[in-house]
């Protein structure tokens, strides 16, 4: 749709500038006779040909920027993988705790959303199939989602120059049929992320003061995810990802409102596979049920098309 609208508007402002310029041609010509003479420029006429047509463009920012957000913004019940980028290697971890290594098993008609990071350097997660691309970062999360919908087995590209084996950092991405999917989860061994995540964080002795029955030394982590947090400094944030990733490794950077900044960090204490089942961990303590056991039985409404995000 929008597309349309970016050929028709382009199409009636050409059409307009072409036939000022004809209309203009022929009436102002070169005539026996007439002297040409200096006017005035016009204020109103100036102003209004400036400001309207800037407008009628930015409808195409407007209309752009609604459709940018809606394809980013991941479905809330898609499934979570996470990523972790290494020279020279694709290391995946499934909520439920299966691991992979430059592969990536995803059911046909399932939203999946990609947690990614590196421990290295900057990589990047390319799938052309899917007509997906993103930059893997060291130290932050960067995500992805997609829905695939056609079975098959789709080659996956480092698209960041990362050193000398950047070239041979690929993978596959391995599109199943649910129940196929389902018999993979089955065989293959695992132990839900969240679960690593919790025996860390009482490893780690976390529970001395992130404590859920009553309000510890440090906030109460019990259903903090994707909620708005109100920081000391009298600022505002989402308790994404990022945020709580960012609190393991460097807690000082946001300090919950009605709270002390005493809480040692945890960078290089932790690898990226134990930050990721932390923040599985903190997440999960946001979900009324286990939250990953819904994938089970899904239908296999699978429109013939090739695999790929929303592309309006
Ligand atoms: Cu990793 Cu290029």
């Amino acid at each position: 749709m929008l597309y349309v609208y970016l050929l028709l508007v382009s199409g009636v402002m050409t059409a307009l500038i072409f036939l000022a310029v004809a209309v203009m041609a022929i009436k102002y010509r070169r005539k026996p006779g007439s002297q040409a003479h200096q006017i005035e420029g016009s204020t109103i006429l100036e102003l209004s040909w400036s400001i309207i047509p800037f407008g009628v463009m930015l409808t195409f920012f407007i209309w752009g920027a609604v459709i940018f957000f809606e394809e980013r913004t991941p479905p809330a019940d898609a499934t979570e993988v996470y990523v972790v980028a290494k020279q020279w290697m694709w290391k995946i971890e499934h909520i439920r705790g299966q691991r992979e290594i430059n592969e990536l098993h995803v059911p046909v008609g399932q939203d999946v959303k990609l947690i990614m990071t590196s421990q290295d350097v900057i990589h990047s997660f390319y799938i052309p199939a899917f007509r997906l691309k993103q930059d893997v970062l060291p130290g932050r999360y960067t995500t992805l989602w997609f829905k695939a919908t056609k079975p098959g087995v789709y080659h996956l590209f480092c698209a960041e120059y990362c050193g000398t084996m950047h070239s041979g950092m690929g993978g596959d991405i391995v599109v199943m049929e649910p129940q196929d999917y389902a018999q993979w989860l089955e065989t293959t061994p695992a132990n839900p992320l969240e679960d690593t995540g919790k025996q860390l964080f009482a490893n780690l002795r976390c529970t001395t003061c992130h404590r859920s029955d009553t309000q510890g030394r440090g906030p109460n982590l019990v259903g903090i995810y994707n909620k708005p947090v109100l920081l000391e400094d009298g600022r505002t944030v989402i308790a994404d990802e990022n945020y709580i990733r960012e609190s393991i490794v460097n807690p000082t950077a946001k300090i919950v409102s009605g709270f002390k900044p005493i809480m040692p960090t945890f960078q290089g204490l932790v690898s990226e596979e134990q930050l990721n089942a932390l923040v599985a961990y903190v997440k999960s303590l946001s979900q009324p049920a286990t939250g990953t056991a819904e994938l089970q039985n899904q239908p296999s409404a699978s429109p013939a098309q090739t695999t790929n995000t929303q592309v309006q």
